[in-house]
């Protein structure tokens, strides 16, 4: 489990994460299927930077993570935008997720999916509850990022609030790489340590799994140009629209 006092200190580690450009994608993604309304889930919402842009776009927005601290940030976030009507947020696992009806569409952004170790079991859940014709629009780190970038590398990232140390440690297989992350908060003078793994997912399992579960692939470009996919791509991003619905997909075995 991790994401916890990180989570007080995420935005301001990811102050150069570009938030205007993925919604501006995203939602070019969702108007170009039609939805323009409706009811979506932001899967590992984190601080809910993206979801509080939907909600602001006029989503009803269900945003679902794991870590109550990130939960906690994006309530403070959508109190101070008087956004909570348009908003649920949940505390679970993707990979065990249980919604009260159906979705029109999902989004995961910025890796959450790298940290499932069953990917198939949450894109299985997420199809579950998607209705036909409705999108899901994640990204993942590609394995070249994972071998090359990540690898055994340590990063070090400073803000006024607190600096972090981020160690990377890639396994001998080249399927996940672990990460520890030591924060010095310079208010309060306190440390703190977490670690989590993220996994490795070659495209075409990705692609398999999203097919298995009635899906299909219908873009994939670079996640961070919005353009096509090099052999350098740092990220992967994917549009898949659901076929069928859980009844259709049940009758057809
Ligand atoms: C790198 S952050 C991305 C947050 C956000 N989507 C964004 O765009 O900034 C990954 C998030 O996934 C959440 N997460 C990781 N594993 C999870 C799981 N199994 N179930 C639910 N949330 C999870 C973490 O708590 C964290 O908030």
């Amino acid at each position: 489990m991790a994401y916890n006092e990180f989570a007080y200190f995420y935005d301001s580690f990811n102050e150069d994460a570009d938030y205007e450009a993925l919604y501006r994608h995203v939602k070019g993604q969702l108007d170009a299927h039609g939805i323009t309304d409706g009811i979506l889930a932001d899967l590992g919402c984190g601080t809910g930077e993206l979801t509080l842009m939907l909600a602001q776009a006029g989503y009803d927005m269900i945003a679902i993570d794991q870590s109550e601290e990130m939960l906690c940030v994006v309530r403070d976030k959508a109190d101070q935008l008087e956004l909570t009507g348009r908003l649920l947020l949940l505390q679970q696992d993707l990979c065990d997720l249980d919604l009260y009806g159906t979705i029109r569409g999902a989004v995961s952004t910025f890796d959450t999916f790298n940290h499932l170790p069953e990917l198939d079991k949450a894109i299985a859940n997420a199809a579950f509850f998607m209705e036909k014709g409705g999108v899901l629009l994640f990204d993942m780190n590609t394995p070249y990022k994972h071998r090359e970038v990540l690898g055994n590398n340590t990063f070090t990232f400073a803000a006024d609030e607190a600096d972090c140390v981020w160690k990377n440690h890639l396994e001998e297989d080249g399927r996940k790489v672990r990460i520890a992350l030591d924060v010095h908060d310079h208010e309060t003078g306190e440390r703190f340590h977490e670690e989590f793994c993220e996994y490795t997912y070659p495209l075409d399992q990705i692609r398999a799994s999203l097919e298995r579960h009635g899906f299909t692939l219908e873009s994939v470009c670079d996640g961070e140009t919005f353009g096509p996919l090099t052999d350098t791509s740092e990220r992967y991003f994917f549009c898949a629209v659901k076929n069928y619905t859980q009844l259709e997909g049940e009758q057809n075995g």
